[in-house]
């Protein structure tokens, strides 16, 4: 085993063996308490338990998930239904046809699992760039979910056209570069007419943040904060800043940008049909329709 191989410059743990530990499936959990997210708002078409019923799949342990939700497994197994749930009512509204659906930086699948075992969309597509997640879905996830591993250089080895719904939640968060190369990507794949979903951090949580925020302790301890106002300057002259932890490797940054840019630069790729602030939680939330 070599330290560092070359893909890693461009991807995440490429040369591991994972050797998975893994939490029971939901039912199985000793415990089920929610303390921050009230399923009861998530607009389900059948009680809870129907779908803790389903998913006989084993639950990630919190390094295997990106560390969401520390310990609180059960709340890590809710907000991806919430989220699944959510995606299914933007499909509805925006009228999109249940066929292919496509998810870059999916990580261990918290979102995805929830539509392994329902009868939503006829093809799920799961991309990250860190192989251990990829290795994770391919073990413990259904076969209807085909994981690939890709890189930070970007290109989705899907045809023109073949996306009927695109998501990337919490990941244009962290493209340090390349990310309007990203966006063009994922408008090729999108059929004409239908969305991407799309989260980023802006001025507005930076102006909104409290120390509770997930991002808030990374975002003021890197070099380049320079207090909430200056900050906030910075970001509205350039658009876009990137607080690196390294540089040799992907997924390394905080990237922030100003609203007004993301809305300037974004609607030239795609048409913004709804730009939410802090949705669900902590981030803005962009559903981008491919025009033509
Ligand atoms: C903060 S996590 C969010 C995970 C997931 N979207 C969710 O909501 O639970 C970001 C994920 O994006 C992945 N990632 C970062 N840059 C990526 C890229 N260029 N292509 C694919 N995945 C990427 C990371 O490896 C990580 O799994």
């Amino acid at each position: 085993m070599f330290d560092k191989i070359w893909e890693d410059a461009i991807s995440l743990n490429s040369q591991a063996e994972p050797d998975f530990e893994t939490l029971p499936a939901v039912s199985d959990l000793p415990e089920r308490v929610s303390w921050g997210i009230d399923p009861s708002t998530f607009r389900l078409e059948h009680p809870l338990d129907h779908y803790i019923a389903l998913d006989r799949f084993p639950i990630p342990i919190a390094e295997d998930r990106e560390g969401y939700y520390g310990d609180r497994h059960f709340e890590y197994w809710l907000s991806g239904l919430q989220t699944a749930q959510e995606t299914i009512n933007l499909a509805k509204a925006h009228d999109i046809s249940h066929n292919v659906y496509v998810e870059l930086g999916s990580a261990s699948g918290r979102v995805l699992r929830h539509f392994a075992y329902r009868p939503v969309f006829s093809e799920l597509w799961a991309f990250d760039i860190n192989w251990r997640h990829i290795a994770w879905i391919i073990r413990h996830l259904p076969r209807n979910i085909t994981a690939i591993h890709n890189s930070s250089v970007p290109s989705l080895p899907l045809l023109d056209s073949s996306a009927d719904m695109v998501s990337a939640m919490s990941v244009f968060t962290h493209i340090e570069t390349f990310e309007l190369q990203w966006l063009a990507e994922i408008r090729r794949i999108l059929v004409p007419r239908v969305i991407a979903l799309i989260s980023v951090v802006t001025d507005h949580q930076i102006r909104s943040m409290t120390s509770e925020w997930p991002m808030y302790a990374s975002l003021t301890g890197h070099a380049t904060w320079s207090g909430t106002d200056d900050f906030i300057a910075k970001l509205r002259q350039q658009g876009k800043l990137v607080q690196r932890w390294r540089a040799d490797s992907s997924y390394s940054s905080n990237v922030i940008y100003s609203e007004d840019y993301v809305r300037d630069v974004f609607s030239r790729l795609f048409e913004i049909v709804e730009y939410r602030h802090q949705y669900p939680d902590f981030q803005d939330f962009l559903v981008l329709r491919r025009r033509s």
